[in-house]
């Protein structure tokens, strides 16, 4: 008797655990599809990271989910590859009949002026900068779009900002355009959140480091334009000086931490600003110690400019432990890595 109602239990048991093992799955592959159901709009799709971000989310939703769209025609490539708008940042009409023509449920606003070129037209960069996230913000505010992608800078800090391990929040005085427009819109983005319930969400990108598309019109595009000039002619001059530490990530990296953090449950995500995001940190002379690794007879000199203020102006260190507690941040590429496929993919 005894024996028999330990069996029934047993079955009682295993019956419950297969309900409960059936039901977690139900749900992940429901969750599943009203995730890969989502139709993407990326803005400045033709951009240093819109590129590459563009082919990783049509690998993962489907490329007639993903609609690219610049202010101007992209490479052939990226023509053929999926639909494609000409579209300007800045026109809020234009992006919703986009959005309506396809149905867009995420946007990924990638268009910016960056750093250098923003000193040069500070009233151009805040017209985009801030123009065309104020129309993203409102499109989702309507209704129009369930969530928002949007990405802040290393430049949101100023030099009173502490320069190493530089916290998630701290004194944040910019001093460059650039920098000004950012803090402004991470505010934007979390008081959209606050106020009107908008899902959306920003990281601060450090430097990235990329083969397929050059950047344009930052600071950090020396650590780029190194390894062109590498390849090509063996030497680089090098706008920054030897000793400047900053924040930088192989593309890679940056391409899965922002998808990653678009994936991510709305529950963990406790920053509705931005995101610290770090990976490695290292100076002008330390990169050109790890391509002479590789290529022996590189020569780095140093003719700095303008840009050498805005650099001194930014953190050295990032402290990103927040992405990685609440959405699991981990970076992959450190500079040896980096090197050696920055290298590889150029030669
Ligand atoms: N890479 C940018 C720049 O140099 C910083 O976010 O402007």
């Amino acid at each position: 008797m005894f024996e028999q109602s330990l069996i029934l239990d047993y079955l009682f048991f295993i019956f419950f655990f297969c309900e409960y093992l059936n039901y977690v799955l139900l749900f992940q592959i429901h969750f599943e599809i009203i995730r890969m159901s989502d139709t993407i709009l990326i803005i400045g799709a033709c951009g240093q990271i819109g590129t590459e971000l563009t082919q990783k989310l049509r690998d993962i939703y489907g490329s007639e989910q993903v609609i690219a769209s610049d202010i101007r025609e992209g490479s052939p490539e990226q023509m053929s590859a999926g639909p494609f708008e000409i579209l300007d940042a800045t026109d809020k009409d234009g992006i919703l009949q986009i959005v309506k023509k396809y149905n867009v449920s995420q946007v990924y606003l990638m268009a910016a002026m960056l750093s250098a070129t923003a000193e040069k037209y500070p009233h151009k960069a805040w017209e985009l900068n801030m123009t065309s996230l104020l129309g993203v913000l409102d499109l989702a505010k309507e209704k129009h779009i369930k969530q928002v992608y949007w990405p802040s800078s290393i430049a949101s800090f100023g030099p009173t900002s502490p320069k190493v391990n530089t916290p998630q929040q701290t004194v944040m005085e910019p001093s460059t355009v650039y920098g000004i427009s950012k803090l402004a819109g991470e505010h934007w983005c979390n008081y959209y959140h606050d106020k009107y319930g908008v899902d959306v969400r920003s990281i601060r990108y450090p430097g990235i480091i990329s083969w397929k598309t050059k950047p344009g019109g930052g600071t950090t595009d020396y650590a780029v334009d190194i390894y062109f000039q590498a390849v090509e002619n063996t030497s680089y001059e090098c706008f920054l000086s030897e000793n400047t530490r900053l924040p930088m990530m192989y593309m890679q990296d940056a391409v899965n931490a922002t998808i990653q953090l678009m994936q991510a449950d709305a529950s963990t995500i406790k920053t509705r600003t931005s995101y610290n995001l770090a990976a490695i940190s290292f100076t002008p002379e330390e990169i050109a110690a790890e391509i002479q690794k590789h290529i022996p007879e590189f020569e780095i000199s140093y003719k700095t400019d303008f840009r050498q203020a805005i650099a001194d102006s930014w953190p050295q260190v990032i402290d990103d432990s927040q992405a990685r507690a609440d959405w699991n941040w981990n970076h992959e590429f450190d500079l040896s890595l980096m090197t050696k496929d920055m290298l590889e993919n150029l030669s």
